[in-house]
Order: C-alpha cells, then structure tokens, then sequence
C-alpha cells in the first residue's frame, strides 16, 4: 500500500519520533511504501512529498522539530477542501493517510473520513489538551523545559528580592503551567480555565512576603485572562484556524503588581522554547509507540480512529472523540497546587 504521512498545526518534540516507527515497521514490517507531505495539508494540495525509507528515516529519534515541516494551512478555509485534497491523494496514488496533529489538523482529518478518505489522526501537542489520550507527546518535554527554567528563575528572584514572572504556552488549558508550577514550587499559578482576580494574586504575593518570603515565582499559562475583563491581552491577528496570536499577558501582569504591591517585577515568555530541542525519554516513548499503533491501524485498515494513551496502553478511538471537545484542567487538581500559593 502507498499511504502518506503528515504533521499538521505547531511542530513538537517527538514528531521525528512518530515518523520514524512509522517508516520502521510500515516498511520494515508491512512493506508498504511511506510518502511524507512537507508542511503539513499545504503539502498534499500542492504535491509537495518525499518518499520515506527506512534508511532515509535513520537517526530521527531524538531529534526535535519535524523533517517533513509542518503549517497551519487548513484546506476547509476556502472552497471545496475535501475534494481538493481527495484529488490530490488520487494524485499521488495514496490509498491512506496518517495525520498527526492537534484539534485543528485532527478536525480536518474527522472531516475528510466524514467525506470517505482512509485515515488514521496521531494526537500531538505540547499543550496536552486532546481529549481521549492520557497524555500527547511534546508535553512532557515542554514542562520540563518550562521546570528547569522556573529552578533558574528562583535563584535570581532569591538574589534580588523580585517577584518573577514566567509566561508559557498553553491556549485554551494551562496543562503546562500546572504541572511546571506545581513541579518548579510556584507561588501562583493562573491558567485558562480559572479567570484570575489580579487583586487575589497580589494579596496572596503581599501575604507571602509578610511571612518572610523575599521573593515570588508566579507561572501564567498565555491563554489565562483576567476575571474582570479589563486587560489588554492579545495582538489581534489570528492563523487560517481563526486563532488568535497569543503571549504577552505577562507584561501587563507584571505592571499590575508592581502598580498594586511596589515589588520589583520581571516577566520571562518561554514561548516557542517549550516546542524546540531534543524530546525527553518519556515523549519519545510515547511518540514511537502511537507511531506504530497508528500504521497498525493502516495495515488493518481500521480508519477514522486516532490512536491514544490510555493508562499504559496505546488504544483506538474514533478520531471525532478527541476534537469533539478539549481536555481542560478539573477544578480538584488546581486546588491541589493552591495548597502552595501564598
Ligand atoms: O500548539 C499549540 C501552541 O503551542 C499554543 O500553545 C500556542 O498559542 C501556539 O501553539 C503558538 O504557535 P505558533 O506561534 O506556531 O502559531
């Protein structure tokens, strides 16, 4: 069988990991023939493809970012997508396609099975907020990142007598400012699904310093937005999704408790750092083991399902589940990390 591979939305460690079980086991083990699409759907409407081998996939495991590329194009946002895309793998003679993404490429993937394509969604994203999957890969490697900056962050904020403020991503759900937070020994933490009250966070940095506390780390997911509604938050422009550009709510955080508290304020924005560099053990881990689950998938030729991490082990489930709605924080575990605030 000739089936084609792509990565579609934000690049994230792990994705040379996915391609290469892939490539290992659907040549090595079925003998089908791989073709990746470079960038994502832009490169299947526009037959930009390269043939993937066993040898020419050697060495990927513990690279970061993506070797195929990958863009936000989004093949539904002007004229007949379905068709476009479907004449295009006709094209190129591919019999099925394996799309690893987040909700937006996975809800282009749950369309186009709608629509009578053979595909099987592989779940990616740093921002961990897939429903039907434990855990994506790529988040494990972010909050990593994120902790081992927070540990940095602590011992200037400790030298200077200075709150810190340190900025991740995470759009709709603060996955990586709660476990980075609660894993870095955050003051606070303010994440999408909890609008904050900028006077509760002061309160809780003034009472912490009362007690003898000279500092304070506060880890602010980008996508979290104050309860009143009255800061300035986002730059405007927005992806082929329609999503807005997010990071820099920091900044008018940070003026927010300098104005209220007098404390000396600086932000950090990790940003893309969290998405760059090599994956942990865990995310490769993950990423090989949903790589072979999905070209499994293929051989068997159970499509429209996207492969999942439940408990320990990598299951099926309709790829329609996973898009349907986004896996957010529960309120229980955020009051876990209040424990430690203030
Ligand atoms: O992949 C999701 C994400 O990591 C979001 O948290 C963030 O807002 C977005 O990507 C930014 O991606 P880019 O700048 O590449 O569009």
């Amino acid at each position: 069988m000739r089936i084609g591979m792509l990565n579609g939305g934000g690049d994230c460690p792990g994705l040379n990991a996915v391609i290469r079980a892939v490539v290992r086991k659907g040549e090595g083990r079925y003998g089908h023939n791989i073709v990746g699409y470079r960038s994502g759907w832009r490169g299947v409407l526009e037959g930009d493809s390269v043939d993937l081998t066993v040898d020419s996939t050697r060495g990927l495991l513990h690279r970061g970012g993506t070797i195929l590329g990958t863009s936000r194009t989004n093949p539904y946002r002007s004229g007949d997508g379905g068709t476009q895309v479907r004449e295009a793998l006709h094209r190129d003679h591919i019999e099925a396609l394996i799309a690893v993404g987040g909700e937006d490429t996975l809800g282009v993937a749950a369309r186009l099975h709608a629509e009578g394509l053979k595909i099987v969604g592989v779940p990616k994203t740093i921002d961990n907020d897939l429903s039907a999957t434990d855990y994506t890969f790529g988040f494990h490697t972010a909050v990593q990142i994120a902790t081992d900056a927070i540990d940095r962050l602590h011992t200037t904020a400790e030298s200077h007598d200075r709150v810190m403020i340190c900025e991740v991503m995470g759009r709709h759900a603060g996955w990586i400012a709660l476990y980075s937070g609660m894993a870095g020994g955050a003051d606070v933490i303010l994440v999408p699904e909890e609008p904050f009250d900028i006077e509760e966070v002061c309160r809780q940095i003034v009472q912490r310093h009362r007690r003898g506390a000279r500092f304070s780390i506060v880890v602010v997911a980008e996508g979290s937005v104050p309860a009143e509604g009255t800061m300035e938050l986002v730059s405007g422009e927005t992806d082929e999704f329609g999503h807005v550009r997010l990071g820099g709510i920091s900044n008018n955080i940070q003026g927010e408790i300098e104005r209220r508290t007098g404390y000396d304020t600086r932000v950090t924005i990790l940003g893309h750092v969290l998405r760059g560099g090599t994956p942990t053990a865990y995310d490769r881990i993950i990423a090989t083991r949903c790589g072979l689950a999905a070209i499994d998938a293929v051989h068997e030729g159970d499509f429209g399902k996207m492969v999942a991490l439940q408990g320990t082990r990598i299951v099926r489930v309709p790829i329609a589940d996973a898009v349907g709605t986004l896996k957010t924080i529960e309120p229980a575990f955020l009051d876990e990390a209040a424990v430690f605030f203030g």
